[in-house]
């Protein structure tokens, strides 16, 4: 197996601000004993702490809700990232999304790969979590074409677990590896460097409901962006069946919180300053954290100071009935193909420009 050196160029660049932003946080100075106070020493991580300013809060009713939910503050620690891996392992999830897609590929593989044409390939896994999907394609295409495994993912941790897996797998055979330790918005200088040396043409991976979790339009757009005509992307991604109750479900899961709670944590609040929360709203799951009491969090020389019954949503998962979803990818490509599972939870999406 060849390795070739990976380029890590990160970008933590601080989103956006978001549309719905009716009033922003106050920084104050003033003490206030009825406050709980976040612990001192406990230590606040910058990145979610600046989104929480830069976002501040909307008012829905009464309720202040903070929408810190970004899919880029979710692995920022190793511990974060293995939190996610549990996750997945859990019967829950395991059930909902990993197996429905697993089986999805696997039924539709010679139809997925068929198109390909014989030519080196990359298999660019984008946001690739520990790569263990990436090893159904590469069984199917390792004897016919000669493949390059490129790993993509914002998170170090995942890129080393998803290299590591598919090094120790085909070690003696001849499947290259290019990581790319990466955001998503960097996909179009990313595929340039993939596209040099005889690997021209891309299979992109976009699987797990990772698309899910951004605006949809923003994603598809840069993904588009990044492909060359002949190249694929798989999207799976769960949808709107109308079954919300069957959907909560596999949120509503204490390893869900357990991998969420680190951002709160990271905020300097603790497990028990929150109550854990989900529903579903505005086309998407929300995972949210409401608090249990007026809370004041410090970091450097600003402080926000949180009500009792206001909301953190930490996490979104948009879910569109199939017919939205097809609308959106025929929005970017040319030509979609849609493969459902039997209870119409999940779908797999096969795009060409
Ligand atoms: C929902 S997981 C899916 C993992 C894997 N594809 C699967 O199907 O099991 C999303 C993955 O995308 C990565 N990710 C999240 N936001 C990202 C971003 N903005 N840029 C690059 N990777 C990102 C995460 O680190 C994580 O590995």
């Amino acid at each position: 197996m060849k390795i070739v050196e990976g380029k890590n160029i990160k970008r933590l660049k601080l989103v956006k601000l978001h549309k719905n932003i009716k009033c922003f946080a106050k920084f104050i100075n003033m003490k206030k004993n009825s406050l709980i106070v976040s612990k001192q020493g406990t230590k606040i991580n910058d990145l979610i702490f600046k989104e929480l300013i830069k976002r501040g809060y909307s008012l829905e009713g009464n309720t202040r809700v903070w929408n810190i939910a970004d899919s880029k503050l979710w692995y920022l620690t190793p511990e974060q990232a293995q939190a996610f891996l549990d996750l997945e392992r859990s019967e829950g999830y395991q059930k909902e999304v990993i197996q429905k897609e697993i089986d999805l590929i696997n039924k539709h593989i010679k139809e997925i790969t068929e198109g390909i044409v014989k030519k080196p390939l990359n298999i660019i896994d984008l946001g690739c979590g520990d790569g263990k999907k990436a090893i159904i394609f590469i069984e199917q295409l390792k004897e016919k074409i000669k493949l390059r495994y490129c790993p993509i993912d914002i998170s170090s941790y995942m890129v080393e677990k998803a290299s590591n897996r598919i090094k120790n797998i085909y070690a003696d055979e001849i499947v290259e590896l290019k990581w790319n330790i990466s955001d998503f918005e960097n996909l179009e200088n990313i595929s340039l460097l993939l596209r040099q040396e005889e690997f021209t043409k891309n299979l992109n991976l976009l699987l797990g409901n990772t698309l899910g979790n951004f605006e949809i339009n923003e994603l598809l757009y840069e993904i588009r962006m990044s492909m060359t005509d002949g190249d694929m992307l798989l999207i799976g991604n769960g949808l709107d069946n109308s079954k919300i109750e069957e959907m909560l479900k596999s949120y509503n899961d204490e390893f869900n919180n357990q991998f969420l709670i680190k951002i709160i944590k990271q905020l300097g609040l603790n497990e028990t300053d929150v109550e854990f929360g989900v529903r579903f709203n505005n086309s998407r799951v929300e995972i949210y954290y409401t608090l249990k009491n007026e809370c004041k969090i410090s970091f450097l020389d600003k402080s926000v100071i949180f009500n009792k019954g206001d909301q953190i949503i930490v996490a979104v998962s948009y879910k569109y009935n199939k017919d939205d979803f097809m609308s959106y990818l025929k929005m970017y490509f040319g030509d979609v193909r849609m493969f459902v599972s039997p209870d119409s939870s999940y779908a797999l999406a096969l795009c060409k420009k």
